[in-house]
């Protein structure tokens, strides 16, 4: 395949015109602090909630080493809703080890980036290209689709080949002088546009070039395998009330929505084992439900019955604790239990 790069004026040109206004996008030069605290919450979340977030965020810490001397429960707290928890502990370590190694700035070469907590290919390359002007691409799933499609690829995206073969003409593709406008263009453009289902080619401004609208084929492209399905679970949580304080209890340091708080709550593969479970835990209880949802995690899905417990003669463990329902608002609660919170406790301070 000979790869021309005729397209990338017509995107620069079209980015000029069509940006999005992010507040992220707010500074020139551009941060390298705002865009990795950006690129981090966006992994995984809407850009329309990301706006608050990234707000939020910089008010309370506005730089690397506010962040770095932040306590991580305050940094988990401004961190509720947004989920995938270790995004935000992986931001903390990183700042700490900022201004341990490189004097509170945020290093300049792939090496020292990549070598960051929770940094990857991806995220080292929209820092680079973005706040430093380097010419790496910044792969992400927007940019494997806009370009399965404008160069008609039919590899599997998600498979190394597939992120090679389009990798490799990104690389060929970044201009020297825009790379950060580059990689902000396809995202935008992938965002927007190049959209997963019923693209809007009529619209794009890369159409005269496109592959994949030339030949019909915007449907079949891009290629991805099929997800592993998730596991289910059967999940039965105590809501529990003792004198104006709630039962939670805190997971542990490692794993899913580790260090979070949630209410007492335990996992099965039917309802039966996971009230089971519970009542082993915390003695019986009568059955009344409070509240049900189901809650759909990256490889799991749970589906919660809260019960209204039983006060039990003893905790379990100290990962237990009778928390002051005014309290509430100081601990990072996991998302389950906020939604839950809120449901069941209407009118408590969940947010600090
Ligand atoms: N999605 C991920 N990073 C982004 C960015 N910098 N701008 C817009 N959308 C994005």
């Amino acid at each position: 395949m000979t790869v021309g790069n005729e397209w990338v004026p017509a995107l620069l040109h079209w980015f000029d015109e069509a940006k999005r206004d992010l507040p992220w996008r707010a500074n020139h030069p551009r941060d390298p602090y705002h865009v990795w605290v950006s690129e981090i919450m966006l992994q995984q979340t809407r850009t329309e909630t990301v706006k608050e977030y990234f707000l939020r965020w910089m008010a309370a810490f506005p730089t690397i080493s506010a962040l770095a001397q932040a306590p991580e429960e305050a940094v988990l707290k401004l961190w509720q809703g947004l989920g995938y928890y270790s995004r935000a502990r992986n931001l903390h370590k990183a700042a700490r080890e900022i201004v341990l190694r490189h004097q509170g700035e945020f290093p300049n070469t792939l090496e020292a980036v990549r070598a960051l907590p929770g940094i990857g290919d991806y995220t080292a390359g929209a820092i680079l290209s973005m706040a430093f002007g380097s010419p790496v691409p910044a792969v992400d799933g927007n940019l494997l689709r806009v370009m399965a499609r404008l160069f008609g690829i039919s590899d599997d995206i998600l498979s190394l080949k597939g992120k090679r073969t389009i990798g490799r003409i990104a690389q060929t593709s970044i201009p020297q002088d825009r790379p950060g406008d580059f990689n902000e263009a396809l995202m935008d453009l992938g965002a927007t546009i190049c959209i997963p289902r019923a693209p809007r080619c009529e619209a794009c401004p890369l159409n005269d070039f496109c592959t994949a609208f030339r030949e019909n084929r915007t449907g079949e492209l891009p290629v991805r395998r099929k997800k592993k399905a998730p596991t289910i679970y059967e999940v039965t949580s105590l809501f529990i009330r003792k004198e104006g304080a709630l039962l939670l209890h805190k997971r542990p340091e490692t794993g899913l929505l580790a260090s979070l708080w949630e209410l007492p709550t335990f996992l099965g593969k039917t309802e039966k084992e996971s009230r089971k479970k519970a009542e082993q835990m915390l003695g019986n209880f009568e059955g009344k439900i409070l509240w049900t949802h189901r809650h759909v995690f990256t490889h799991q899905i749970w589906q919660i019955t809260v019960y209204l417990g039983a006060i039990p003669r003893s905790l379990p463990d100290s990962s237990y604790e009778w928390v002051d329902e005014g309290a509430l608002g100081t601990l990072p609660l996991c998302g389950p239990a906020e939604k839950c919170l809120s449901a069941c406790l209407p009118g408590a301070i969940l947010t600090r």
